[in-house]
């Protein structure tokens, strides 16, 4: 017998998707495999690592520990959806400036938790920093220019809340 599809909705960095998921199928395989969303990634497929941390609803989740349809009517955000075609997010900017990524795998994790943290607490002090990325896991770059690029980021976020 064929396994029923669960039609569910995503609005994935502002645009909406409709899609069929089975009911084992997780967030993290149907924004790769099926939305064709390649910044995010896994490799322990079971919460370890962080390599597939989404913002849903506004929030870093690890999104191989979702089911697809526990997110139905969701908004994600992924890497792509920090800044416009072309341009890129203070915190990206700050992992350049930094050096704080080396092959690169790891990147849209950190920066997806960074940007989460930095926009709602910018004045992050360093343990708070380190207490948020313990979840990720870098295996090439270390943690030190990470959390080196995170603190240099964070004036920008300062900024942007004295604005509002
Ligand atoms: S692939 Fe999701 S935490 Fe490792
Ligand atoms: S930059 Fe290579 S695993 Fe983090």
């Amino acid at each position: 017998m064929a396994e029923k599809l669960i039609p569910i909705t995503l609005k994935v960095n502002g645009k909406e998707y409709k899609v069929e998921v089975k009911p084992n199928e997780t967030l993290l395989f149907v924004l790769r495999n099926k939305l064709n969303i390649k910044s995010v990634k896994g490799t322990c497929y079971r919460g370890e690592c962080g390599v597939c941390t989404v913002l849903l609803n506004g929030k870093p989740v690890k999104s191989c520990l979702v089911l697809a349809a526990e997110a139905d009517g969701a908004e994600i955000t992924t890497l792509e959806g920090l800044a416009p075609f072309g341009t890129l997010a203070p915190i990206q900017k700050a992992f350049i400036e930094h050096g704080a990524f080396q092959c690169g795998f790891c990147t849209p994790g950190f920066i997806l938790t960074a940007h989460w943290l930095l926009t709602n607490k910018p004045d992050a002090t360093e343990e708070e920093i380190k207490e948020v990325l313990s979840g990720l896991i870098c295996r090439c770059t270390g943690y030190k220019q990470i959390i080196e690029a995170i603190k240099a980021a964070a004036k920008y976020y300062k900024q942007d809340k004295q604005k509002q």
